[in-house]
């Protein structure tokens, strides 16, 4: 699979314009993205990260890294995932940066996905839903998880680049991603859910290929 990330990380390029400030997500995939991006770094102008991980990654590039409140929208988003849905619906956060993550997909107008094939599905939900949450309500949200039928774990150890915690929900079987993602952004406590939904993405590369 490391052969379709690299494929899909090189292929995403073929979106960066030139001058560009482009949003860059996390992740191994992302990390073949950033390295191929590090071949063009005097024809953008920067990036804004998603996670400490991609900013020293490419720090060390030499790729100026910009704060999203000086950049204005961006055109560009590029970042992988852990599933993803025939309507191009998906669950992330499995590298815990889903917060800024979501910020800078929904800062972004383009969002380009790049994913190996077992990403794909049918139905989102195999893979666990994770979900950030302000420490103190871990209990609260992990118990209206299991109210809707999903089994809540928390990701012990696990502290996001926001201070806050992670719990992945097994056994849901999403139907209406939309509406669930929705629903949980409604508990207090939740920060962030995994689902990207409601702002899917806009192209998703499957290797080098667009699904
Ligand atoms: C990070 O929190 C995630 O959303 C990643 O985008 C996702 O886990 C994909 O990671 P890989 O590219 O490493 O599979």
């Amino acid at each position: 699979m490391s052969n379709e990330k690299r494929l899909a990380g090189e292929a995403a390029l073929r979106y960066v314009e030139d001058g560009a400030i482009v949003g860059v997500g996390t992740g191994s995939t992302v990390a073949f993205f950033i390295d191929a991006l590090a071949g063009i770094r005097d024809r953008i102008h920067g990036a804004v990260s998603s996670s400490e991980q991609s900013t020293a990654q490419l720090k060390r590039h030499g790729i100026p890294v910009l704060d999203l409140n000086s950049t204005g929208p961006l055109s560009l988003y590029v970042d992988g995932a852990d599933e993803c849905d025939p309507h191009k619906r998906l669950i992330k956060g499995g590298g815990a940066a889903l917060t800024r993550e979501k910020i800078i997909a929904e800062a972004s107008a383009k969002f380009v996905c790049i994913i190996d094939s077992s990403k794909r599905v049918d139905l989102l939900g195999r893979f666990p839903l994770p979900i950030e949450v302000i420490p103190m309500a871990r209990s609260l949200v992990g118990r209206e998880i299991v109210k809707r039928g999903g089994q809540p774990v928390w990701r012990d150890g696990v502290v996001t680049d926001n201070g806050n915690w992670v719990i992945d929900v097994h056994g849901w079987q999403i139907t209406d991603p939309v509406s669930l993602e929705a629903e949980l952004n409604q508990i207090p406590g939740v920060v962030t859910v995994g689902l990207f939904a409601r702002r899917a993405a806009d192209i998703v590369l499957v290797g080098d290929k667009e699904m």
